[in-house]
């Protein structure tokens, strides 16, 4: 989609569809006014009948059919309230209007970018954030093909010269959330680990500023990494330890001081392997590689951004499976910082595989830590679809890991790591158990395992199993992967330049 700015009147843009944001009451001024006076007071007679309120998710669509408007439709998008109406509802808004579009098969789309009460630049972020994740479609395996054409060009229309840079920052980031949401909806028989590290070697080749690690199973067993191995041991598809690292061309402003690891879950599948999961548990287990696509097509962002910021990017992909030499209720496993595990639950897996990559990240010098991982059904009980769950001792690193999600729109909230989730995961035999028997507070003792091999230094764990895939769309969303937590790790890394 080729995004502009343009500091032209509405009246006078060419498009399929302009769209304004509307709030309630609505008020007849600025581009609002303009356009009812050149639709001959339609606008205002709409909204005298009562049919127009522009109540937030609301849309109404009008032809100007050769009236004083050069674009074919005029759509008022509602927000709601005005004074509630936020990043969200005006992305919401966006998203409803370049959905109008598609249906009417029209492709160029402008939108009113100057907005009470929105900063110029955020609204112009939010309304890219709409139209691009909005009309997001998987559709790899259809093989109808006359569906309704994604938006070709959308114009902004603001008289601030800065809106551009900010505009192209978020189309950019936008389309990194559309890629990890297509590695995140590609069936498990599509894509395994080795696709998943295919996607990074290609990012490597693009960007001069990345370069790809890929350790196989012998790279694993060499690091004594058994916590990973044994995860993966029933696959017939190996597992894969994909490391990205970006060197930025520009030096770091604080030189040597921030390298930012990104760490994810790439569970291509989750059975369950012998702790089986049910028959309707099993669907939607290819999105538990949700962590890995935001953390590849994160970093990919923050190449083409060219960040000045040192990045590791680390993620653990490989399949749970039940096989013969599947690893089995009572086992125990040894991590690569030397810990012993008792396996009591082989579906309780991702903490597995993060462990070894956790201290596989320190070892490459990360200093400021962030896991990404749909770990536990719990979160999705405790917090829905729609926040996800934050966790981190370092009480800095987690407010600014907060600030990420409030701008970026991938919202999290703070959930405890006290020290007293220690003992659900206590073992008769080793050093911990992966999994306790009381199905108390799950995402909090998940993530206190966790915690164990997070090494030293500021470190976060997000819970994106409630988040990252969605059974019904919501807000601007379709159903299906989310790309959750790429446009927040970006934020993230731009906060710390
Ligand atoms: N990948 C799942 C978590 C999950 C569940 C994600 C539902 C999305 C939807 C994870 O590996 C898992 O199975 N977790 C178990 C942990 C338990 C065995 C301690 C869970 O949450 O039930
Ligand atoms: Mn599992
Ligand atoms: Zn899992």
């Amino acid at each position: 989609m080729r995004i502009t700015t343009s500091a032209a009147k509405p009246t006078s843009v060419q498009a399929d569809l302009l769209a304004v944001a509307v709030t309630k009451p609505l008020e007849l001024s600025g581009p609002v006014a303009e356009l009812d006076e050149a639709l001959g007071g339609q606008i205002s007679r709409l909204v005298r009948s009562g049919e127009l309120r522009p109540g937030a998710g609301s849309l109404t669509v009008l032809h100007t059919e050769g009236r004083g408007i050069r674009a074919r439709r005029v759509a008022l998008a509602g927000m709601g309230s005005g004074a509630k109406a936020g990043d969200d509802e005006l992305r919401n808004a966006a998203a409803a209007a370049a959905r109008a579009l598609q249906r009417a098969r029209g492709t160029r789309m402008a939108m009113v970018a100057d907005i009470p009460g929105f900063d110029a630049a955020e609204a112009a972020r939010c309304v890219v954030d709409g139209v691009a994740i909005g009309t997001y479609r998987y559709d790899r395996f259809r093989t109808r093909r006359d569906l309704p054409p994604v938006p070709a060009s959308l114009s902004l229309l603001t008289p601030e010269r800065a809106v551009g840079a900010a505009a192209r920052r978020a189309g950019l980031v936008a389309a990194a959330t559309n890629r990890a949401r297509d590695l995140q909806n590609a069936p498990p028989n599509v894509l395994g680990p080795q696709e998943l590290a295919d996607r990074a070697r290609e990012l490597a080749r693009e960007h001069p500023a990345l370069r790809v690690r890929v350790l196989d199973r012998r790279g694993l067993e060499r690091r004594r990494m058994g916590a990973f191995l044994a995860t993966a041991q029933a696959s017939s598809r190996p597992p894969l330890l994909i490391a990205l690292e970006h060197t930025p061309r520009r030096a770091p402003r604080r030189r040597g001081e921030v390298v930012l690891g990104i760490v994810g879950k790439g569970l291509t599948y989750d059975s369950g392997g012998y702790s089986l999961k049910p028959r309707n548990s099993l669907v939607g287990m290819k999105y538990d590689m949700s962590g890995a696509a935001a953390a590849i097509e994160a970093t990919s962002a923050i190449a083409e951004l060219g960040l000045p910021l040192r990045v590791v990017t680390v993620v653990g992909a490989c399949e749970n499976m039940v096989a013969r030499d599947a690893m089995k209720v009572d086992d125990v496993v040894t991590a690569a910082n030397g810990k012993t595990i008792e396996i009591t639950n082989t579906d309780a897996e991702g903490r597995l595989v993060l462990a070894d990559c956790l201290h596989y990240a320190r070892g490459e010098g990360a200093t400021h830590v962030v896991d990404l991982a749909t770990l536990t059904g719990g979160i999705i009980t405790g917090l829905g679809d729609f926040h996800g769950g934050l966790f981190g001792r370092d009480q800095e690193w987690v407010d600014r890991l907060m600030a990420a999600g409030e701008r970026s729109g991938d919202h999290l909230w703070p959930m405890p790591l006290h020290d007293t989730f220690r003992r659900l995961y206590r073992s008769d035999i080793a050093d911990m158990a992966n999994s306790g028997t009381s199905g108390a507070a799950q995402p909090c003792y998940a993530a206190h395992f966790l915690s164990e091999f997070a090494g030293d230094g500021p470190w976060a764990h997000l819970d994106i199993a409630g988040t990252a895939d969605l059974t019904r769309p919501r807000d601007y969303y379709a159903k299906g992967g989310t790309g959750f937590g790429v446009r927040l790790l970006v934020e993230l890394a731009e906060s710390l330049c």
